[in-house]
């Protein structure tokens, strides 16, 4: 068994989640600005896509982006481990087997949350995920995002032991999206919200496991509540709060890693050389309208007093043709004169 590389203590504390349709690469390059020490995860990409897709999109990514892991959907550990190495040779910092999706889509394919009950055939695949990207120069870790369990099964020893037999395979960090999966009969939205958390599971399986780098995923709102969880695991990964309070990234990186902070429109402004260069285009991409980059800007001010300024100027110019980063300013702008205005 070839056991996977580890990843520095202070690289695993904060994580933003891999999103479907969200975490696309301008997202990202917009999540490092904010929080420069997150590790950041891709949309997932099914294996066969990474392998037959058209690349240069799928797996688009930014040099500022890193650390930066590409999340991997699929089951079939031949492909896996193709799939897995593209991505390492691609520049990825990490490469993450999804085990948690639940939908239909997904069910259909057995990947995703299915692979809870197929602890061995998970083995499988990230033994030879770990083998095909040993060969390389820098070799990198693969990891496992997984959930509880599944529909009715609450039982800690089954979590356990997929745990135990995945990390027998090499693996050697797990992020846990602390709920059980339901398959049959709730949506993947609701699949967020109504299996009840269970935190304790994570934090039993770190003191039980002390070896395995646990990251402990779910729910988690505030920054007081993320760094509760430090207490107990080797990290906290966000989703929706991180996706739409960008702002919470910025003051737990800040918090954590001892920097000052900065305040948003400044942060904002560091983005605009990226805004310009996507906008241009170059021999390799074609240019990139601006809604597609300001539409994971609109929770910026989330919670202040000029955030719905910021959201209706960004939203409402973003589409016109030939909109530019001017448009953010006059966002920035609309926000201040909403702010104190308010004062
Ligand atoms: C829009 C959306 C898309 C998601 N796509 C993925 C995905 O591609 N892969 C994955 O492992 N989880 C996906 N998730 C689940 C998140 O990674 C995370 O586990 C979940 O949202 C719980 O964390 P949170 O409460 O901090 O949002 C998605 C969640 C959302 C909201």
């Amino acid at each position: 068994m070839i056991s996977s590389p580890a990843i520095r203590p202070d690289a695993l504390r904060l994580s933003v989640a891999p999103m479907m349709d969200w975490t696309d690469t301008h997202c990202r390059v917009f999540h490092r600005l904010l929080a420069p020490h997150a590790r950041l995860y891709t949309e997932m990409v099914h294996a066969n896509a990474v392998i037959h897709g058209d690349r240069a999109r799928l797996l688009a990514m930014d040099p500022v982006e890193h650390p930066v892991a590409l999340q991997l959907g699929g089951s079939e550990p031949a492909l896996l481990a193709q799939a897995a190495r593209i991505g390492a040779e691609r520049g990825f910092d990490e490469i993450n087997l999804n085990c948690g999706c639940p939908s239909d889509r997904v069910q259909a394919g057995r990947f995703g949350a299915c692979l809870m009950r197929e602890p061995t055939l998970v083995a499988d695949s990230v033994a030879a995920m770990i083998e095909s990207v040993a060969a390389l120069e820098a070799p990198v870790p693969v990891t496992v995002k997984c959930r509880l369990g599944v529909d009715d099964d609450h039982r800690y020893e089954v979590f356990r032991e997929f745990v135990d037999q995945v990390a027998a395979a090499g693996c050697r960090m797990f992020v846990v999206h602390a709920r059980n999966a339901w398959l049959k009969g709730l949506s993947p939205k609701e699949n967020r919200e109504v299996p009840p958390l269970r935190y304790e599971w994570a934090y039993a399986l770190k003191r039980e496991r002390p070896d395995l780098s646990v990251i402990v995923n779910g729910g988690i709102a505030t920054e007081h509540e993320a760094t509760a969880h430090l207490a107990h695991a080797d990290g906290a990964m966000l989703g929706r709060a991180a996706y739409h309070d960008p702002y919470l990234l910025h003051r737990l990186d800040a918090a954590w890693f001892g920097d000052p902070l900065r305040p948003r429109g400044e942060l904002l402004r560091t983005l605009r050389p990226y805004v310009e260069s996507q906008l241009a285009g170059s021999a390799q991409q074609r240019p990139v309208p601006l809604k597609h980059i300001t539409r994971h800007l609109l929770g910026l001010f989330h919670g202040e007093r000029g955030g719905r300024a910021f959201r209706q100027v960004l939203s409402e110019g973003a589409h016109r043709p030939g909109a530019d980063w001017s448009l953010v300013e006059a966002a920035l702008a609309a926000t201040e004169r909403t702010e104190q205005a308010a004062a």
